[in-house]
C-alpha cells in the first residue's frame, strides 16, 4: 500500500504562501503528472512529499501512514532530479551503492540490488565512469537507478527530462513508462513538457498558484477543461481563446460570425464570454465563417501550424491572435487569407477575462475511452 493522501496542504517560505490548500488523493501504483507554469509550486509540493521541506500546514500520509513529521529517509520515497545530483568523484558503481552503504545494508545485498538496477537500466558499459565522463542521457539513466536500488514505495521525479536533447527525452520517456508498468509503484512526475504530460500520466493534476485547477486523466482534461486557465494549458499548441458574446443557449458570436457550441446551461443571452477553438479543431472551408491571416507559418513535417490573426469577418479585419494546425500540404505563406470554420461537436465556451476562475459554460462532452 503506498497511496498518497494530501489534506490541506499549505507551504509558506517567509511571506510567500507558496502552497495554498492542497487536497490529493494519488492511488497506490498510479502514476501522477503536475503540470503548471514557471513558480506554481510543483517542486514544492514534490519536496513536501519527499520531506525535503516541511509543510506549514495540513497533512500528508503515504500507505495510510502519516509522514508529516517524519525525515525524508523514513518516508520510503525516492526523488529524481533534473539536475541529476550525482556524487562527481564517485563510479557510477559508487554512485548507486553509496546510499545502501551508509544505512548498512550487507554487501550481498547491495550487489543483488545493484545488478538488477544494472540490468533494468542498461548500466553495465558505465559502471566504472564518473559523472563527467556520461552523456546527459546516461548520467540520468544513474539518478534513476540510484532511486531504484531505494526500493522506494514511491518514485517522485521533478522535470528529469529537460536537460537532454529530443531523441534522449524520447527514449527515457519510454523507459520510464516501462519502469512503471514493471514496477507497479507509485510515480509522481512533474514536467512542463505536454507531451510527457499527456503520454506518461494516469491522472494529471494542473497547478496554478500554489493551487489545484483541475485533476483528471489526459483526455478528460483535454475534453472538458473546468475552465479558461486549464483550456489553455492542456493541448499543443494552445487552444485559441476568443472574446464573443452569448447568443442563445447553443450559440456564441465571434465578430460577424455565430458559433454553434455544446448547450450551456447557465449563461445569460449578451454575455460575453470566452470562445474556445483548439487549433487542431479549425478547418479550412472557402465559405468557412472565419478567416486567418496568417503572419508565421510553421512547418512541422505531418503538419503545419498557422499563426495569425482569426476574426468572425471574411475579411479578418480586426482579428485575435490565432493559430490553425493543417495537413502539412496546405499552401500558405504570410498574408494568405484563409477562410476556416469551426467543428461543432469540438468547440468550447468559458467565462470571459473579466471572471477570475474563468470557468467552463458549455456542457461536458463524452470522453473517448483510453
Ligand atoms: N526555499 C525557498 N525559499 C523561498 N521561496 C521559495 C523557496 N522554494 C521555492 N520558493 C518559491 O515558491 C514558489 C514556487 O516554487 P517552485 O520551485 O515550487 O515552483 P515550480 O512550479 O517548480 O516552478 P518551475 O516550473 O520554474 O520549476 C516560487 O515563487 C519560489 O520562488
Ligand atoms: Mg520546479
Amino acid at each position: 500500500m503506498s497511496a498518497i493522501e494530501l489534506q490541506a496542504l499549505h507551504k509558506r517560505f517567509g511571506n510567500t504562501h507558496t502552497l495554498r490548500g492542497i487536497d490529493l488523493d494519488v492511488a497506490d501504483g498510479e502514476f501522477v503528472v503536475f503540470v503548471g507554469p514557471s513558480g506554481c509550486g510543483k517542486s514544492t509540493l514534490l519536496r513536501l512529499i519527499a520531506g525535503l521541506e516541511g509543510a506549514s500546514e495540513g497533512r500528508i500520509r503515504i500507505g495510510g501512514r502519516d509522514v508529516t513529521a517524519l525525515p525524508a529517509s523514513q518516508r520510503g520515497v525516492a526523488m529524481v532530479f533534473q539536475s541529476y545530483a550525482l556524487y562527481p568523484h564517485m563510479t557510477v558503481r559508487q554512485n548507486l551503492s553509496f546510499g545502501m552503504a551508509m544505512r548498512g545494508v550487507p554487501k550481498p545485498t547491495i550487489a543483488a540490488k545493484l545488478q538488477s538496477a544494472v540490468a533494468l537500466l542498461k548500466l553495465e558499459p558505465y559502471l566504472e565512469r564518473r559523472p563527467g565522463e556520461l552523456s546527459g542521457g546516461q548520467c540520468q539513466r544513474v539518478a534513476i537507478g540510484r532511486a531504484l536500488v531505494q526500493e522506494p514505495q514511491v518514485f517522485l521525479f521533478d522535470e528529469p527530462l529537460s536537460n537532454l536533447d529530443a531523441e534522449l527525452r524520447l527514449h527515457l520517456r519510454v523507459e520510464i513508462a516501462a519502469l512503471h508498468q514493471q514496477l507497479g509503484r507509485t510515480m509522481v512526475y512533474v514536467t512542463h513538457d505536454q507531451v510527457e504530460a499527456m503520454t506518461l500520466a494516469e491522472r494529471i493534476v494542473v497547478l496554478r498558484d500554489g493551487v489545484v485547477e483541475q485533476v483528471g486523466s489526459p483526455l478528460a482534461l483535454y475534453t472538458n477543461p473546468a475552465n479558461r486557465f486549464v483550456a489553455g494549458f492542456i493541448g499543443s499548441p494552445a487552444m485559441n481563446l476568443l472574446p464573443a458574446t452569448v447568443v442563445d443557449a447553443t450559440h456564441v458570436r465571434f465578430g460577424n460570425a455565430a458559433v454553434d457550441v455544446p448547450a450551456m446551461t447557465h449563461s445569460a443571452n449578451g454575455q460575453p464570454c470566452t470562445l474556445g477553438l483548439r487549433p487542431e479543431h479549425l478547418e479550412l472551408a472557402s465559405d468557412g465563417p472565419l478567416a486567418l491571416r496568417v503572419r508565421v507559418v510553421e512547418r512541422l513535417g505531418a503538419s503545419t501550424v498557422l499563426h495569425g490573426d482569426l476574426s468572425g469577418q471574411a475579411d479578418a479585419t480586426a482579428g485575435t491572435a490565432a493559430s490553425l494546425l493543417v495537413p502539412r500540404h496546405v499552401a500558405a505563406s504570410a498574408g494568405s487569407l484563409l477562410r476556416c470554420a469551426p467543428r461543432a461537436d469540438e468547440t468550447q465556451v468559458f467565462e470571459d477575462a473579466a471572471s477570475a476562475a474563468g470557468r467552463r459554460l458549455s456542457a461536458e462532452r463524452p470522453v473517448p475511452a483510453a
